[in-house]
């Protein structure tokens, strides 16, 4: 169940179950700049550093993970030299090349001190397979690709990064140079890191509220068959990524700036939760990347112990809901919302708690947007039907 840091206090119930819904749109003839200074995210593409500034004030005021994954140095000066090389090779001064181009949410990465927890809970609660992962940890896999959650061991349970996928090489090389030229520090993935999560390369930088973000292009696969051994047919992935992740935004306006001006997502749709009607609203926005998923990042405004709101898994059926929610109350895994139907995305699911301290939503039938057609909108109800969060609560 969400601890009351993992919702705001006062309205956890209806508060958590923003996490998993939201809708959107993206008007693909408006200008960057255009959008942005409607709303004063203003995007200066022909000074950079501005914005940049503007950023980095903004998170240098938001304190900062003691212990952050991103802000481990590496000492593979080698592949840091590289890299930074091979953009700077391609980069003509002030020239930002564009949006970065995120295909989808590649897998993700959360720690934990005993792994057989997180062993048992994958396959006899969520029907997914396990296998070690190179340099230790454990692969998690959900479909043709070996895995699309790496567990590490760690004695602080908690999520750790969203690892973010580029269509290739040119795109990765891009992202560089849109880093770059909006001033972003990021670091390059070590070699360990690069085998172990099997992509060609991969750059890791971290939001203004202290989120992991982990880019990559290339994924390696043996294609397997998935097989769970609840024998779930399959979960939907493939071009739509690995499900979404619902991320804590404390540092909320240079956060969502961030995710907008420098990784590229846009507005799917916006829930402003208003538990007490004299103070200002906490906020949820619901973001997209490349791909027909309504959401694969939300920001929300409040902070998260465990650095993770929820990640949500999507099923092809609601007989595969309904079976989870069977094997749940049989190995008694927490669970954090009631079956519901939220508004934004239509997903039908219900919330439990991982072993990481993040809760994992388990839904069927998610909203797929034609982003042309789409009009975002603020929707001011979590769930059409459903999604009592107040059992977390108990
Ligand atoms: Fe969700």
């Amino acid at each position: 169940m969400p601890s009351p840091s993992e919702a705001p206090s006062g309205g956890a119930k209806p508060f958590a179950s923003f996490l998993a819904f939201e809708k959107g749109t993206r008007r693909k003839g408006e200008t960057i700049g255009g959008r942005y200074r409607s709303n004063g995210y203003a995007h200066h593409p022909k000074n950079p550093s501005r914005q940049t500034q503007s950023l980095r004030d903004q998170a240098r005021s938001h304190e900062e993970p003691k212990t952050h994954p991103c802000l481990v140095s590496t000492d593979d000066e080698a592949t840091r030299t590289a890299l930074h090389n091979a953009h700077h090779e391609t980069l003509s001064a002030n020239e930002d090349p564009g949006m970065i181009d995120i295909r989808g949410l590649s897998y993700f990465v959360s720690q934990i001190e005993n792994l057989s927890h997180w062993q048992r809970y994958a396959e006899d609660v969520l029907g997914m397979q396990v296998n070690p992962a190179p340099g230790g940890g454990l692969y998690v896999k959900m479909d043709e690709r070996p895995f699309r959650m790496l567990i590490v061991e760690g004695a602080e349970a908690r999520y750790l990064a969203s690892g973010w996928e580029l269509a290739n090489e040119t795109a990765f090389k891009a992202a560089l140079e849109h880093l770059s030229a909006a001033g972003i520090e990021w670091q390059p993935g070590s070699a360990a890191e690069i085998e172990q999560r099997g992509v060609q390369a991969l750059v890791k930088l971290t939001d203004p509220s202290g989120n992991c973000h982990e880019l990559s292009w290339g994924h390696r696969s043996d294609c397997l068959p998935f097989v769970s051994p609840q024998g779930v047919p399959r979960f939907i992935t493939g071009d739509m990524g690995l499900g979404h992740t619902v991320l804590p935004a404390p540092n909320f306006d240079a956060t969502l700036a961030f995710a907008k001006d420098v990784l590229g997502f846009e507005l799917s749709d916006i829930f402003n939760f208003r538990p007490d009607p004299s103070v200002a609203p906490i906020r949820i926005h619901f973001l997209h990347c490349q791909n027909a998923r309504h959401h694969s990042l939300a920001l929300a405004e409040y902070p998260v112990p465990s650095g993770c709101v929820h990640v949500m898994v999507e099923v092809d059926s609601m007989t595969e809901v309904g079976r989870a929610h069977d094997r749940l109350r049989a190995h008694e895994v927490a669970l954090s919302a009631t079956l519901g139907q939220h508004l934004n995305d239509r997903m039908t699911s219900f919330y439990m708690k991982t072993p990481s301290g993040f809760d994992l939503e388990y839904g069927f039938g998610g909203l797929q947007v034609d982003w042309a057609e789409h009009s975002a909108f603020e929707f001011t109800r979590v769930s059409i039907w459903g999604h009592d969060f107040s059992v977390g609560q108990r």
